[in-house]
C-alpha cells in the first residue's frame, strides 16, 4: 500500500454564512500590519493601523492534508473588506513554489477579483461573485482583491506539493492594481 492510501478519509465543516472552518488545522490570521510594502500608499497603511488598532486584513483556514504528491490540499481564503486610501484590501499574493501547478477558486460569497501575472509581466484578472469559480492556471501568480462592503470568502484547492512562493511578489509586485474611485471599481 502506498503512503497516500495510508491516510485515512475525513470531512470538515465549512460555513457557508461566515466562511470559516470548523477545526482548521491550521488557521492563518493576516494582520494589516504585515502588509507594509505592498500597497500604493504607505502613509495610508500606517494610519489605518494606528487609528483602528491593526485590523486583521485575511483569515486562512487549512484541515490537516500532507504537502505531498498526490494529495489536493484545500482551504478557505477570507479576505475583509477595506482600503488602503483608496485602494481595495488584498492578500499578498503568490507563485506556487512548484510553478506549473494550477489553483481553484470558489467564490462563496463577497465580490472582488482575482489578479494574476506570469513572470513574462502578462497580467490578467477575474471577477469574484457567488458561485463563480475562478482558474489560476500553472505559472500564473495570484491574488484576491475585495472590491465589496463584506467579507470575499474563496474556496481553493491545489496540488498538495504546490508550495508558496511570497518573496517574488514582495520583489516583482503585481502590475495591476485595485481602487475605489467615487463608487466605482478601478483597475489600472
Ligand atoms: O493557496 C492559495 O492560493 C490561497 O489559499 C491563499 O493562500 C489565500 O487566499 C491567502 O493568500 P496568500 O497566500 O497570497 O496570502
Ligand atoms: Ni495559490
Amino acid at each position: 500500500m502506498s503512503r497516500a492510501a495510508d491516510f485515512k478519509p475525513f470531512g470538515v465543516d465549512i460555513s457557508l454564512d461566515d466562511g470559516t472552518m470548523t477545526d482548521p488545522d491550521t488557521h492563518r490570521i493576516v494582520k494589516t500590519s504585515t502588509m507594509h510594502g505592498y500597497y500604493l500608499d504607505e502613509t495610508a497603511l500606517e494610519r489605518l493601523i494606528e487609528e483602528h488598532g491593526d485590523p486583521v486584513h485575511y483569515e486562512v483556514f487549512e484541515p490537516k492534508i500532507p504537502e505531498q504528491d498526490g494529495h489536493v490540499r484545500t482551504c478557505i481564503s477570507k479576505l475583509y473588506p477595506g482600503r488602503v486610501g483608496d485602494e481595495c484590501f488584498f492578500t499578498k499574493g503568490h507563485y506556487h513554489t512548484k510553478l506549473h501547478t494550477a489553483e481553484t477558486y470558489l467564490c462563496i460569497s463577497g465580490e472582488g477579483l482575482m489578479l494574476m501575472k506570469t513572470r513574462d509581466g502578462e497580467c490578467a484578472w477575474e471577477p469574484f461573485r457567488p458561485g463563480r469559480m475562478v482558474y489560476a492556471p500553472p505559472c500564473w501568480a495570484h491574488r484576491s482583491v475585495n472590491t465589496g462592503d463584506a467579507p470575499l470568502v474563496s474556496f481553493c484547492n491545489y496540488p498538495a506539493d504546490a508550495g508558496h512562493n511570497y518573496g517574488d511578489i514582495v520583489d516583482e509586485g503585481f502590475p495591476m492594481r485595485v481602487f475605489i474611485r467615487d463608487g466605482e471599481v478601478v483597475i489600472e
